[in-house]
């Protein structure tokens, strides 16, 4: 990918499959030239960082809600003055992180989000870093024939692995216990989605499974449906799919959950790391 100046942001990509950092914004002061600039960034990026900014809370509401509604999340308490901002932190003595792993955000619910901004408040001197990898890119490189497979299938996702009875929520309370991660029964109820949704903008197809939300494929039984879909996750997950975000105080990050993974990386144990993360609402994959 080039390098593209626009009229007046900076976009400058990161990484041959996806990611750009965009230069020359303020993001708790933009109007709607800015926001249809960064529009047209997003789609074509899909993970956007910009760096240096300044947020409240209502600042980073404010500036998601150009992009849709913003979700509560489900199982997660926001801030009391703000229930749509979530404070990921994981806490010197913590041991276990938040979204540490390959996923793609509440696939469980009917309607997905759109995408998430996140700020970072603290990060550790080193470590911490995300990972997005590009479920286009993952999806066009499967031979003719596993497209063919995989075009018509439909998922069945849940949230049970996470915030159900026994999920990790449960497993890791005192590990991971500044999240205040709800558990419920309702996190058992399925959700079906197609294996390859396409977007909605661009409408370029992507594969949109993920490991701790899509429980099975509907229609095979429970040896099939494991083989094919531990082949999906890892093919997803190859290096030459992805981008890596490090984070400064002061970078915010927005991706589109709509096309690709991300993961967060848990290699800063002793250290303190605090994001605040803004969730949008999207619509029913199709
Ligand atoms: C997440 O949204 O899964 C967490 C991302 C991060 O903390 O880097």
């Amino acid at each position: 990918m080039n390098s593209v100046s626009q009229s007046k942001l900076l976009v400058e990509p990161i990484a041959g499959a996806l990611g750009a950092e965009v230069g020359n914004v303020d993001l708790s002061n933009v109007n709607q030239t800015v926001i249809n600039e960064i529009r047209a960034a997003f789609t074509r990026y899909h993970v956007l960082v910009f760096r240096d900014q300044s947020l409240s809370p209502k600042a980073q509401k404010e500036f998601a809600k150009y992009f849709g509604p913003l979700e509560t999340h489900p199982y997660i308490q926001g801030l009391q003055t703000d229930p749509e901002v979530v404070a990921i932190i994981k806490e010197p003595d913590e041991t276990v992180n938040f979204g540490g792993g390959w996923h793609s955000d509440m696939s469980f619910l009917p309607t997905p989000p759109l995408g998430s901004v996140l700020y970072a408040l603290e990060v550790p001197h080193s470590g911490g870093d995300t990972l997005f990898s590009n479920q286009h890119s993952a999806y066009m490189e499967l031979s003719d024939t596993m497209k063919e497979i995989v075009n018509d299938l439909t998922a069945v996702h849940s949230a049970a692995s996470q915030y159900g009875r026994g999920g990790d929520s449960d497993k890791y309370k005192t590990e991971r216990g500044s999240m205040n991660l709800q558990v419920s029964d309702d996190a058992h109820q399925l959700v079906e989605h197609p294996v390859v949704r396409t977007h909605p903008d661009s409408k370029l197809r992507a594969l949109y499974v993920n490991r701790p939300f899509t429980e099975s494929i509907k229609g095979m039984t429970p040896a099939e449906s494991k083989a094919l879909l531990g082949f999906l996750h890892r093919h997803c997950e190859q290096e030459r799919f992805t981008c890596r975000v490090r984070w400064e105080v002061g970078t915010v990050t927005m991706w589109d959950n709509r096309i690709v993974q991300h993961y967060a990386l848990n290699d800063y144990q002793g250290q303190r790391r605090h994001m605040n993360r803004v969730t949008i609402e999207g619509d029913a994959p199709r």
